[in-house]
């Protein structure tokens, strides 16, 4: 069986490392390239994360990276935003950033490996246009600035990919703000574009996520795996279980945190991984107030004019997303010696 085609849009990142790790030691997908993103931090630590993860992996020589947008399309510009005093999305400023979920550097060594020249989104156009139509499925782990670009700048290419799937969205409740989760809400206006842009579109948003959490004991059978790589999860898992415990109750009582972009790579790989979805309409609110950033869904039912523009994922099969996540770091392992 051929592998899928993936692209990978980044913004490591915590969770998009994990995310990265997999993708690279699973052997599941042909890995055409990575790409990176403002978000999590700003671009030049989100792609020098995204390099330390690649050399981790052993991947340096197979896996270019190619760094992209600096600062969202228009939000910033906007005086009426919510974020028009901040140009780029700081650590401290985002609400991971205050619960240290991301940290400027993982917790890796440096790294030599040096990102491509070529911008990510003239890569991305690149790569998509010469490939055999809707071959290439893009896996957007970050604010959705450098796919809304590419969009723009070559009209085809949109419809030459196969789909995408991103992390992203809220239905029940956000994280950045109480009505956006923070890919969405980092650049608004660029996820409109992918909604409005034809493509088919999985969104695995937190509805999702926050239901396929990893627990304190798996990170304990992580770490145990022995591997620099499986240490590695099992200590940012840790770090995450700790930022959450600051901010959800809940989660600090069970001692549990998502890993977002992991879930959304699984969905990639193994759409059974989602149990219950919705095909809908969805938009993104662009107004500038207290929902800005939220995707809002139309459950109007036959009220609906348009056609659905999105599958959005409500449910996780957590043993599946738990049981992949863990069997990859193990088999690596084993393959090791
Ligand atoms: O809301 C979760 C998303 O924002 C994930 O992609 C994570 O990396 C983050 O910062
Ligand atoms: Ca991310």
């Amino acid at each position: 069986m051929t592998k899928p085609k993936l692209i990978l849009d980044v913004d490591t990142g915590s969770d998009d490392a994990v995310a990265l790790a997999l993708a690279m030691l699973g052997g599941e997908a042909e890995l055409l390239g990575i790409t990176t993103v403002n978000g999590n931090l700003e671009l030049k630590l989100t792609t020098d994360n995204t390099l330390r993860v690649v050399d981790l992996c052993g991947m340096g020589d197979r896996v270019p990276v190619y760094p992209g947008c600096e600062y969202p399309l228009v939000s910033t510009l906007n005086p009426r935003s919510a974020q028009s005093m901040r140009p780029i999305p700081k650590r401290e400023g985002t609400s991971a950033g205050k619960f240290g979920m991301h940290s400027d550097h993982l917790p890796l060594p440096a790294t030599d490996l040096a990102p491509q020249k070529q911008a990510a989104s003239v890569w991305m156009i690149e790569t998509v246009m010469a490939a055999q139509p809707q071959t290439i499925t893009l896996v957007a782990l970050g604010p959705l600035t450098n796919v809304a670009a590419a969009m723009r700048v070559q009209p085809q290419f949109a419809q030459r990919l196969r789909r995408i799937v991103l992390m992203g969205g809220a239905d029940e409740t956000g994280n950045e703000t109480a009505a956006a989760e923070f890919n969405i809400w980092a650049d608004p206006e660029a996820a409109e574009i992918l909604l409005q842009s034809g493509v088919p579109i999985t969104m695995i948003p937190l509805d999702a996520t926050h239901q396929a959490f990893l627990s304190e004991e798996q990170a304990e059978q992580i770490d145990a795996i022995g591997t620099p790589l499986a240490r590695f999860i099992a200590q940012l898992l840790r770090d995450r279980i700790a930022g959450y415990a600051k901010r959800d109750p809940e989660m600090a009582a069970k001692k549990i945190a998502p890993l977002h972009d992991a879930l959304a790579l699984c969905y990639a790989l193994h759409p059974e991984c989602i149990r219950r979805s919705v095909e809908t309409v969805c938009h993104v609110d662009l107004g500038g107030g207290a929902a800005y950033g939220r995707t809002v869904l139309d459950r109007r039912a036959n009220m609906v004019q348009e056609k659905p523009n999105c599958t959005f994922a409500l449910e996780p099969d957590r043993e599946f997303f738990c049981d992949w996540l863990i069997g990859i770091l193990q088999k690596a392992a084993e393959k090791n010696g």
